[in-house]
C-alpha cells in the first residue's frame, strides 16, 4: 500500500503519523512535509498547490490514495485531475470544494437544503451593500466570497466600520478576484465548535467535535490566528447537537449537492455557532481542520486507513470508525511575533523530553537543518495529549510543552479552559 499525503502542517504530520501506524503498514510519502513527517515519511519536493507536479509524481508512482490536507489544491482541482489518472483520492472535486472555495456558493446551498446560518445577502456593488446594511443590525459581518487565508471576514461594530470594509473588498480590491463578491450577514452569538463529517458521497460518519482557539493571547485577546489550540469531545456539542449536524445539515447538503451533479467525497468540515439562535453553520471547510485535527485524528482508535480508502470508494460505515474514550487536548506553540511576522531557523530542542512524557508532539512549521530541527513557520508545534478527562489532558499537554525551547516560544495557557465550566 502506497499513500501520498498532500501539505505541511501539524494537520498532515497527524494524518501521517496515524496512517504510518495502519496494519497495512503503508509506504508513506508527504509533499512537501516537515521535520515531523521526515522522521516517517518520505518527503516529497513539491508544495501542496503545485498541482501538475503532484500528478506527475502520482502517474509515475501509482499511489493507492492520495489524502489531501489543504483547501488550496482542493479548491485548485487536484482531486479531479488525480481522478482522471485513476488514482483515488481523500478529498473533494473542485465542484465540491468550493463549499469552501465560495462562501457565497456555501450559504446558497446552504439555503436551498434548508440549513440553518445567519441570514445574509451576496452583493458585488458596494452602493447597494451598504444601502442595506441597516436590515442586518450591527454588529454585522462582512466576509469576502474566496480564500483569503482567513482574514477576509470583518466583523464591524458600527456602520462606519461596515462601509469601510465592503468598500475595500469591493472598491479597493482588498482580497483581489476573492473579495470581487462579498456576503453580507447577521451576526450570530453562542460558542463555536469544529464538527469534521466524513463523507462517501452518501453516507456520513462524524467525528468527536473539538473547539479551537482562534485568537492569539489567553482569555481570546489580540488577533486571529490559524488557530492556538484545541480539545475534544466538546462538551458544548451535546448528542443532540451532533445528531442535528448530521441529519439537518451534512445529509441535506450533500443531497442538494448531489442533485446538481456533485459528490462530495473526503471530509466536510462543519464550523457551527451554539448559541441562543441554535446550532448554526457559520461555514464549511472542504478538509480538515488545523489545530483540530491533531486531537480528532489521534482519537480514532481503529485504523484510518480503510476510512479513508471507504470516503474515497463510496463504502463508508459507522463500523470502521471506532474512538478512544479519552479526551484529548493540543497547545500549538509558535513563533516570536506570529500572527504577524517571524524569525525563521531557530534551532527546536526538548522534542525526545517532550515525547517522553507521553505527549505527541506534531510538527506544524518545521525544518531540518544539517541533521536539527529548526523553526519554519508561525505555528511551530502542536503537542498533544490524552487523558482520563478533559482536565488531566490538558495538564499532560502542558507537561510536555514545558520540555520545549525555541527562542520566542509563546503559546497560550488557557486551552480548554472555556470547557471546564461544562464538567
Ligand atoms: P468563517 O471564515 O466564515 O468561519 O469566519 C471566521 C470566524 O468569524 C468564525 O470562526 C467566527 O468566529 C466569526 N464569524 C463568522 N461568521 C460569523 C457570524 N455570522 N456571527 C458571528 N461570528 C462570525
Ligand atoms: N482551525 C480552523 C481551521 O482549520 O480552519
Amino acid at each position: 500500500m502506497k499513500i501520498l499525503v498532500i501539505g505541511n502542517g501539524g494537520r498532515e504530520h497527524a494524518l501521517v503519523w496515524k496512517i504510518a501506524q495502519d496494519a497495512s503498514r503503508p509506504e508513506l510519502y508527504c509533499a512537501p512535509g516537515n521535520a515531523g513527517t521526515a522522521a516517517i515519511a518520505t518527503n516529497l519536493p513539491i508544495g501542496a498547490e503545485e498541482v501538475p507536479a503532484l500528478v506527475a509524481w502520482a502517474k509515475e508512482h501509482r499511489p493507492d490514495l492520495v489524502v489531501v490536507g489543504p483547501e488550496a489544491p482542493l479548491c485548485l482541482g487536484v482531486t479531479d485531475a488525480l481522478e482522471a489518472e485513476g488514482i483515488k483520492v481523500f478529498g473533494p472535486c473542485e465542484a465540491a470544494a468550493r463549499l469552501e472555495g465560495s462562501k457565497a456558493f456555501s450559504k446558497e446551498v446552504m439555503e436551498a437544503a434548508g440549513v440553518p446560518t445567519a441570514r445574509f445577502r451576496v452583493y458585488t456593488d458596494s452602493e447597494t451593500a451598504i444601502e442595506e446594511l441597516d436590515t442586518f443590525g450591527f454588529p454585522v459581518v462582512i466576509k469576502a466570497d474566496g480564500l483569503a487565508a482567513g482574514k477576509g471576514v470583518v466583523i464591524a461594530q458600527t456602520q462606519a466600520e461596515a462601509e469601510a470594509a465592503i468598500r475595500d473588498m469591493l472598491d479597493g480590491g482588498r482580497f483581489g478576484a476573492a473579495g470581487a463578491e462579498i456576503v453580507v450577514e447577521e451576526f450570530l452569538d453562542g460558542e463555536e465548535a469544529s464538527v469534521f463529517a466524513l463523507c462517501d458521497g452518501e453516507h456520513v460518519v462524524l467525528l468527536p467535535a473539538a473547539q479551537d482557539h482562534k485568537r492569539v493571547f489567553d482569555h481570546d485577546e489580540g488577533p486571529n490566528t490559524g488557530g492556538m489550540g484545541a480539545y475534544t469531545p466538546a462538551p458544548i456539542a451535546t448528542y443532540d447537537v451532533m445528531r442535528f449536524t448530521k441529519e439537518s445539515i451534512v445529509l441535506p447538503v450533500l443531497r442538494e449537492l448531489k442533485s446538481r451533479g456533485i459528490v462530495y467525497k473526503g471530509v466536510l468540515f462543519c464550523g457551527l455557532m451554539i448559541g441562543r439562535k441554535g446550532v448554526n453553520v457559520l461555514e464549511f471547510n472542504c478538509r480538515f481542520g488545523d489545530p483540530e485535527t491533531e486531537v480528532v485524528v489521534p482519537s480514532i482508535a481503529s485504523d484510518i486507513v480503510p476510512i479513508l480508502m471507504a470516503c474515497a470508494e463510496g463504502t463508508l460505515r459507522d463500523e470502521l470508525v471506532a474512538l478512544r474514550t479519552e479526551a484529548a487536548a493540543t497547545v500549538v506553540m509558535a513563533s516570536p511575533g506570529y500572527p504577524g511576522s517571524y524569525p525563521k531557523g531557530a534551532e527546536i530542542t526538548g522534542l525526545d523530553a517532550a515525547a517522553q512524557t507521553g505527549c505527541l508532539v506534531f510538527h506544524a512549521g518545521t525544518a531540518l537543518k544539517e541533521g536539527r530541527v529548526v523553526t519554519s513557520g508561525g505555528r511551530v508545534l502542536t503537542v498533544t495529549a490524552f487523558g482520563k478527562d478533559l482536565r488531566e489532558a490538558v495538564t499532560q499537554a502542558y507537561e510536555g510543552v514545558q520540555k520545549i525551547r525555541f527562542d520566542g516560544a509563546h503559546y497560550r495557557h488557557d486551552i480548554a479552559a472555556k470547557a471546564f465550566k461544562y464538567l
